[in-house]
């Protein structure tokens, strides 16, 4: 699930955000791959959902941006072949049947260069099937992140996460010659685990706003929690408040 510059623990993302790829397995459902169909799987993280596309008969492609998620997807999943790659410069002189990608264009920018990567890499009819943040996803998380940042970590920033909207997304497909045929905009909130779930999260995500003296990061911590619990605890357990965009478009 990435395609940011910094480096991922692949271990700590397995061990404790697999619902990343987990909450993923219903896209897997919607691609629908055939036996034989060449698909591309972008942002494949560790690999799982690209072994979840093959175990249906298909010949994927994994890409990611980590060379770490790289190693321990090709450590943990033979007969899918996975390569570091950026996605804004994917290029293939093989063109694909379907690519799919779950969590990771909200880390693409400009998202123009995705979208052409998607199209070039698509075979003329081929379809594409992403899930990832779009409009107002972790809204909370980033207001308290937002609000609390130049207190603690003022030479940071936070994330700037790409998040479109339903009308904006499917207006940069369609310019860049691929035509939706259905888009969903849901919230799906997202059960951290642990009572630290919340401190987790920015650190895997975020980790820019907790560079601060650790004498200071349980204030922090501590804040960030506090901003938070009203609206993001529930039943004795941190919900993150994800808002995803699910788009089906296909090759023009
Ligand atoms: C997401 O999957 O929505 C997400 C994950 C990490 C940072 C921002 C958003």
């Amino acid at each position: 699930m990435s395609d940011r510059t910094a480096a991922w623990d692949a271990k700590l993302y397995d061990d404790r955000h697999a619902f990343v790829w987990q909450s993923g397995a219903s896209l897997v459902e919607l691609l629908a791959p055939q036996p034989g169909q060449r698909v591309l799987d972008i942002g494949c993280g560790t690999g799982h959902l690209s072994a979840e596309i093959a175990a249906a008969g298909a010949e994927v492609v994994g890409i990611d941006s980590s060379p770490e998620m790289i190693d321990k997807a090709r450590a943990t999943h033979a007969g899918v072949t996975f390569e570091v790659a950026d996605v804004r410069e994917y290029r293939t002189a093989e063109p694909f049947d379907a690519l799919f990608s779950n969590a990771v264009l909200h880390w693409v920018r400009p998202p123009e260069a995705a979208v052409q990567t998607m199209r070039e890499a698509l075979k003329p009819g081929g379809r594409m099937v992403v899930e990832f943040g779009g409009r107002g996803n972790v809204g909370q998380i980033v207001a308290a992140l937002r609000k609390l940042q130049p207190e603690f970590c003022p030479t940071a920033t936070v994330p700037d996460w790409y998040f479109p909207s339903v009308a904006e997304y499917t207006s940069l497909l369609e310019a860049g010659g691929l035509e939706t045929r259905t888009a969903w905009l849901f919230d799906r909130p997202t059960p951290l685990k642990h009572e630290d779930g919340v401190r987790h999260w920015v650190r895997m995500f975020a980790p820019e706003v907790t560079q601060m003296p650790s004498e200071r990061q349980e204030e922090f911590f501590a804040r960030l929690e506090d901003e938070l619990r009203p609206q993001l605890y529930r039943d004795g357990q941190w919900l993150a408040d994800y808002r995803r965009l699910r788009v089906v478009a296909v090759k023009t």
